[in-house]
């Protein structure tokens, strides 16, 4: 079963990706089948057609993006939080989907001045409309500065090390629930 680790931002200079490369290392250590989606990679316009469009027109970015989605079983999201939301191309992105993350389950991992938490609460709305993703009941409220907090290798400095406690349960909820509705499904 693949575990998609998804970065949620793509400004220049951001500190997401260093943020999700703790939790892709996190994850590896408990399970091998995991691939890092970074919302950069995927040329991406804003939403141009419904997605129940019938063979409606996709950039290459947008057919690879949603492949991707449908190859994987399970998501973990890391995301910013920007104006009290979700990163505005995070929800274009998902805007897209039609179906592709249906009946799977996802976890959020958010930063910000408070954790990012109101972006993880909306994150979580998002995902449960008619997306169809079973939103973990728990989250990760990332406390503490991404920059002087995630070393190269993806552990955690010293002081900011509380956080791993969240992240293993996160994971370990995330695995069980991925096992459970792929069988299901
Ligand atoms: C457009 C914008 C809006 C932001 N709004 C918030 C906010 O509402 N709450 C917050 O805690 N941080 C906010 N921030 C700060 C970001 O959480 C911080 O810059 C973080 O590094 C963004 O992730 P990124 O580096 O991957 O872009 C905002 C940043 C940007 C660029």
């Amino acid at each position: 079963m693949k575990i998609a680790v998804i970065v949620g931002t793509t400004r220049q200079g951001r500190v997401t990706p260093k943020l999700a490369k703790w939790v892709e290392t996190k994850l590896r250590e408990k399970h091998d089948d995991v691939e890092l989606l970074d919302l950069a990679e995927y040329d991406m316009p804003l939403l141009p057609e419904a997605p129940w469009t019938p063979n409606r027109t996709l950039s290459e970015g947008a057919k690879q993006w949603l492949e991707a989605l449908e190859n994987a079983d399970g998501y973990m999201f890391v995301t910013a939080e920007y104006n009290h939301g979700l990163p505005a191309v995070l929800k274009n992105a998902l805007d897209y989907t039609n179906g592709q993350l249906n009946r799977k389950p996802a976890g959020i991992v958010s930063h910000g001045v408070v954790g990012g938490a109101r972006a993880n609460e909306h994150l979580r709305m998002v995902l449960a409309s008619k997306i169809g993703v079973a939103v973990l009941p728990d989250t990760v409220t990332f406390h503490g500065h991404v920059d002087g907090s995630v070393n190269d290798d993806g552990s955690l400095a010293e002081e900011a090390e509380k956080n791993n406690a969240d992240l293993d349960r996160h994971i370990d909820d995330l695995l069980w629930y991925t096992q459970a509705l792929k069988e299901a499904r």
